[in-house]
């Protein structure tokens, strides 16, 4: 079974139209939609934004249907110069940009306990959902995943993301899914599509073209699943 975890509903809804005989069930508060896209047994839940509905929503999903692999799928804000709106950034690894224990001698970004800063996606998952992206028609990009509770709208903050992590893009729950999914060995990859360019005119950008960023998204998912057996 693959687990798709979207964080808003224009995210998850064209999954959701795509999945055959789908039913809900609520675990942790969350609605967890079970059915099929094509031959596969998919899990599929709109977890709410930011770190905390992730993390809750990826533990929930792995207790309660034990999926083979998840990925998180969505809108993000652009943090690289080669990345563009309506681009979409296949994760190469997640960093949580807003994990800061370094007042205590800690790299940006060190997790500590497992003494990670980077969480590694699945290779070969996320070399399918690439060349599905530009099967898509879509623009296919690999980079690094940068996740913080925190909607980026400036130049300052975008480049202190890009210049600390190197990172291609900004979300909101990736790190938290993989870091997840890390601790119970799940493999994970992450497919995000540019709403806008994490700058200031993030949030008129945002309004603008996240219904269209998720749909690119979104069909990607949707091939992937419907031949990924
Ligand atoms: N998701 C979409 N755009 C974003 C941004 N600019 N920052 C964080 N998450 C986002």
């Amino acid at each position: 079974m693959t687990g798709i975890i979207a964080a808003m509903s224009c995210e998850a809804e064209l999954i959701l139209g795509a999945m055959k005989d789908r039913s809900p069930r609520v675990v942790g508060g969350m609605t967890f939609w079970q059915g099929r896209i094509g031959d596969e047994d998919v899990v599929l839940a709109t977890c709410g934004v930011g770190k905390v509905f992730a993390s809750a929503c990826a533990t929930a999903m792995i207790i309660t249907y034990n999926p083979d692999k998840i990925i998180n799928t969505g809108v993000a804000g652009a943090v690289s110069n080669s990345v563009n709106k309506l681009d979409t950034v296949v994760g190469t690894a997640l960093v949580q940009h807003d994990m800061d224990t370094t007042p205590l001698g800690d790299e940006a970004g060190l997790i500590s306990g497992i003494n990670k800063v980077y969480f590694e996606t699945d290779k070969e998952l996320s070399d399918k959902l690439y060349s599905f992206v530009e099967l898509c028609g879509g623009k296919a990009k690999r980079g690094i995943v940068a996740t913080g509770d925190q909607f980026v709208a400036s130049a300052e903050v975008k480049s202190r993301i890009a210049t600390l992590f190197g990172a291609s893009c900004a979300d909101m729950e990736g790190g938290a899914i993989a870091h997840v999914c890390f601790i119970n060995n799940v493999p994970f990859a992450a497919l995000r599509t540019m709403s806008d360019g994490a700058d200031g005119d993030a949030s008129g950008d945002f309004m603008e073209f996240c219904n269209k960023a998720a749909k690119i998204s979104s069909d990607v998912i949707i091939s992937y699943l419907s031949t990924s057996k």
